[in-house]
């Protein structure tokens, strides 16, 4: 164990207050998931129906498992790892540590290459590049901003120069460590990113389009559902909240003994999905506006916002903002999912954090480079009619993330007693919630497990509904 300079055992850092325990957790859901995958895949699945299944199994599957890593997390103190011995279960749980560290690692691979065309987005648009598409007609600056999201995503040495950038910002706060680092950094950004998402949405809907763009958002057709689009959708809500990973076990073994777990995974879940609402209301009216297809796939984001904020009066300081706000999700979600592998490399193999935040960024940094960019060496490779980018956001949102969370139920729905669960789940009765815990008890038994094997079967063309 390690031990301060008084030869006391060191004590595991935690965050201060509630509040900082809400703003980092919530700092870790709201990221690229909301601003970018939300909207694409909601408009690639036909709108409100698609968004009617996400908010079902963010219910029945997102916050139950959000509880579950809380209580592993808070109870043992300990990395996703470390947990299972923490409590004495056999070797075999561990298997949720090792899929957490390999989804954590897939997940950077892609996501800061997204990241980093956000960054250079943010520059770009200080730099006043993107003025220029409100003298031009619209198919021309349709075009032109079409062309600007290719050199981005296509360049040799851009896209890589600026995921470089994202990856270091991220090393950068992490060597903080949770109160320096984690906490400070989510107490500052949160609140902005919320009131940025806020103007953004509310310029948007005060367009023309505006009507059009909230109805493709609120009507659900159920004709457009695949069983494809269902598992989509539940790897989005595991995407979005960050679960089936360990991310939630690591930020809960930070958390106070104070802090309400269930609530927070309420507060959590419900601001999450309003941000997720919100970025879709500052896409869809814009979309619609300007008569643009809402099923333009991921790069809806980065050729559509460019192009109409930039017609409308200050569109320049619009844009600025909104990819500010961007940067600042992808950056909080990024720590949050390095965190995972830095502290099982601290606690599991003794490396200190420094060496293990250089070694853990420096990989994803390198391999994330060699892989996800059009024009890096492994760039042009498909594995099944996939790019290495899709296969890496594919792997984790809809096989790994579930299988870590069916593990994750499993594990405290049948092998944690129930008095142990309410006694950690209401802060040793200070809290009078037992009653939900018996009820959270049933849903982790019964239900979770069950739609989790469901849509499996179903998405893998065992099971036909
Ligand atoms: N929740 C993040 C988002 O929606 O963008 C993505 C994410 C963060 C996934 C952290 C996994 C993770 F550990």
């Amino acid at each position: 164990m390690k031990t301060n300079k008084n030869g006391k055992p060191e004590k595991r850092e935690t965050f201060s207050t509630s509040l900082a325990v809400f703003f980092a957790t919530l700092g870790s859901a709201v990221g690229l998931g909301n601003i970018w995958k939300f909207p694409y895949m909601t408009g690639m699945n036909g709108g409100g129906a698609f968004i009617l299944v996400y908010l079902f199994f963010v219910l029945l599957i997102g916050i139950p498992i959000m509880l579950s890593e809380f209580y592993l997390g808070r109870k043992t103190r300990s990395n996703v790892v470390g947990v299972f011995d923490k409590l004495k279960a056999s070797r075999f749980w561990k298997l949720i540590g090792y899929f957490g560290l390999l989804s954590a690692m897939l997940i950077m691979f892609f996501y800061s290459t997204v990241a980093g065309w956000v960054y250079s987005y943010v520059f770009k648009a200080l730099r006043g590049d993107f003025r220029s598409l409100s003298s031009m007609g619209l198919a021309e600056a349709k075009a032109a901003a079409e062309k600007a999201f290719e050199t981005t995503a296509g360049g040799t040495y851009e896209p890589m120069v600026w995921q470089f950038v994202a990856v270091f910002v991220v090393a950068a706060i992490l060597l903080g460590g949770v109160k320096k680092g984690i906490e400070r950094v989510t107490k500052t950004l949160m609140p902005l990113l919320l009131t940025l998402i806020v103007i953004c949405a509310v310029r948007a809907l005060t367009l023309s389009g505006a009507g059009e763009g909230v109805a493709f958002l609120m009507k659900a057709d159920f004709s457009k559902l695949s069983a494809a689009s269902v598992l989509a959708a539940m790897g989005l809500a595991f995407f979005k909240l960050s679960l089936g990973m360990g991310t939630m076990v690591t930020y809960g073994s930070y958390f106070n003994k104070e802090n309400n777990l269930i609530g927070t995974s309420f507060q959590v879940a419900i601001s999450d999905t309003l941000v997720s609402l919100l970025a879709g209301l500052a896409v869809f009216p814009v979309v619609f506006t300007f008569n643009l297809a809402p099923e333009g796939g991921p790069g809806l984001l980065f050729a559509t916002i460019p192009l109409v904020f930039s017609l409308l009066p200050l569109g320049n300081l619009l844009l600025v903002l909104f990819f500010l706000l961007t940067a600042i999700a992808a950056t909080t979600a990024m720590i949050s999912m390095v965190e995972v592998p830095v502290v099982i490399f601290m606690e599991e193999l003794k490396v200190p954090r420094k060496k293990a935040v250089l070694l853990i960024t420096g990989l994803m940094f390198v391999i994330g480079v060699l892989t996800t960019h059009p024009q890096s060496l492994f760039g042009g490779v498909t594995i099944a009619g996939k790019s290495l980018f899709d296969l890496f956001d594919y792997l984790s949102s809809n096989i790994l993330m579930p299988l870590g969370g069916l593990l994750i139920t499993l594990f405290v729905a049948y092998f944690v007693k129930k008095n142990e669960l309410i006694r950690e789940m209401t802060n040793n009765g200070h809290l009078k919630t037992a009653g939900l815990v018996t009820l959270l008890q049933f849903v982790l038994k019964f239900v979770t497990p069950l739609l989790l094997i469901i849509v499996f079967l179903n998405a893998l063309g065992i099971l036909k509904l």
